[in-house]
């Protein structure tokens, strides 16, 4: 029976990889899923004792609750198990498992798997603790939106072959809603989705990530990396307003059931230690760094009465504030969605607006912890100087700069160079897809940008990525500087 399943797959894969690039839900390299598992495993939110563990087993034949069995070992092998236990999953979470491994050690890489009732094993993932402590170096990749419908995930592929990352953030918009594009659109009906409506339904949803994660490249970087995620718009739908979005039509039925379904999904299907709907969070690197996480689509999707026009709504806000302000870390990462510095020339504007920006700022300067922000999107890579006071800002100086940002580009999302920039605007690309890598020490940050060519993302095969660039900046002077050579070597 498990031959044959696994027979079907692979036939399926092939079948794939020889007929047109037109297929429905089409991963470029065959999913991994073997007898029982049907979308490989991933991890999550690392913390110094714990992560987050997930799988998805197979449906087909099953019903009820089905126990399944995770184990953490040292090992590749599983020679040494440090940890396990039992859960179970269901149709009621379209299968999937979301478990939190506790009891382990900070700072080290582990091996987990899962075993379900008939005794398949799935797939071994590797994943990394949180350090404690003193910490010499982090590295994280970063990356931002990633529509399927337009592209391999390449860049994904890449960042799964590194074995230098502590974890990889996903800055948001890692699901699209959207129907799949017309064939006379850009890159209209190149990897089509599943489904091919735009997804309304908590069906839907599940079925938009279920066909994400059959893409090989996205598995293998989860497989091999700690994810830590944080939502944008396109986990909901484009451009989300009090009471609807833009991309929410009365046609598409009820908004609030619409946003549960999306909700559901991907608790379901995300290794993040969501809490209801409450997905800011922080997260811990030894002295080193502090991760903090925050939701610009909160005070729409989920209003509060004192939100007023505060970018992160109140009660979010107030909880930044306090993240910041009792920062002790060398370093304070802010993950976020989108532009946090002006860019245009008055150094003025930007998404956050210069209020929000400066209350950001104002908190964070006392605390001794410099910021670095974190920027997904735009579909654009950029290297931002943020300032605190235009007046006295002179490119490759520190007068004037409160913080560093990065842009992640796109995994595979179109996007355009812009124009318009203000000298603050050290770097841009638009017309590359990848990630950056950004490299963390005591004394400076750096921040690595990677990719290829937009078109190159139409091909069946991996395109070589190039490294695009890197700037630094040290701690207690911020300022960019553009780097000679690679952190990352
Ligand atoms: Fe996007």
């Amino acid at each position: 029976m498990e031959t044959s399943r696994r027979g079907f797959l692979l036939g399926t894969a092939a079948a794939t990889a020889s007929a047109a690039m037109v297929s429905a839900c089409s991963p470029t390299i065959p999913n991994r899923g073997v007898p029982g598992f049907s979308h490989a495993v991933a991890s999550g939110d690392p913390h110094p004792d714990s992560v987050v563990l997930w799988t998805r087993l197979d449906p087909s034949g099953r019903s009820g609750t089905v126990p399944v069995l995770w184990q953490v070992a040292e090992d590749e092998s599983f020679g040494t198990v440090v940890t396990q236990g039992t859960t179970s999953t269901g149709a009621v979470r379209d299968w999937t498992v979301n478990v939190v491994a506790g009891g382990l050690s900070s700072g080290r890489t582990y091996w987990y798997r899962f075993v379900d009732d008939a005794g398949n094993t799935s797939p071994s993932g590797r994943t990394r603790t949180a350090p404690s402590g003193g910490v010499d170096r982090l590295r994280f990749g970063v990356a931002s939106c990633s529509n399927f419908a337009f592209g391999n995930f390449h860049a994904y592929g890449h960042m799964a072959e590194r074995s230098d990352l502590d974890a990889w953030i996903h800055l948001g918009d890692y699901i699209y809603e959207y129907a799949n594009p017309g064939a006379g659109e850009t890159y209209g009906e190149y990897r089509l989705n599943d489904p091919v409506n735009e997804i309304r339904s908590l069906s839907d949803y599940r079925r938009r990530y279920a066909c994400y994660r059959a893409d090989a490249d996205l598995q293998e970087l989860h497989r091999l990396h700690p994810v830590i995620h944080v939502w944008d718009d396109h986990e909901f739908a484009d451009d989300p307003f009090v009471g609807g979005a833009s991309n929410h039509q009365p046609e598409d039925g009820d908004w609030d059931l619409r946003v549960a379904a999306a909700l559901q999904a991907y608790s379901e299907w995300m290794p993040t230690r969501l809490d209801g709907n409450r997905i800011y969070r922080t997260l811990r690197y030894g002295d080193l760094a502090t991760i903090v996480g925050v939701d610009r689509q909160r005070r729409f999707i989920w209003p509060e009465p004192d939100d007023g026009d505060l970018y992160l709504g109140r009660a979010q806000f107030d909880w930044l504030d306090d993240q910041l302000g009792a920062a002790t870390s060398d370093w304070t990462v802010l993950a976020q969605q989108t532009t946090f510095a002006a860019t245009a020339p008055n150094r003025r504007s930007g998404g956050w607006g210069e209020r929000d920006r400066g209350r950001v700022l104002a908190r964070q300067a006392p605390s001794g912890s410099d910021l670095v922000v974190l920027t997904g999107d735009i579909h654009r890579f950029h290297a931002i100087d943020v300032l605190d006071d235009p007046e006295s800002y002179i490119p490759g100086e520190s007068a004037g700069v409160g913080a560093v940002e990065f842009a992640a580009g796109s995994i595979s999302s179109g996007g355009s160079n812009g124009s318009g920039f203000g000298p603050q605007v050290r770097w841009s690309a638009g017309d590359h897809r990848g990630y950056l890598v950004v490299d963390l020490t005591p004394e400076r940050v750096q921040s690595d940008f990677y990719g290829f060519p937009d078109p190159e993302k139409l091909l069946a095969r991996r395109p070589a990525e190039r490294w695009l660039g890197g700037f630094t900046s040290r701690r207690g002077a911020p300022g960019l500087q553009l780097a000679r050579r690679q952190a990352t070597g």
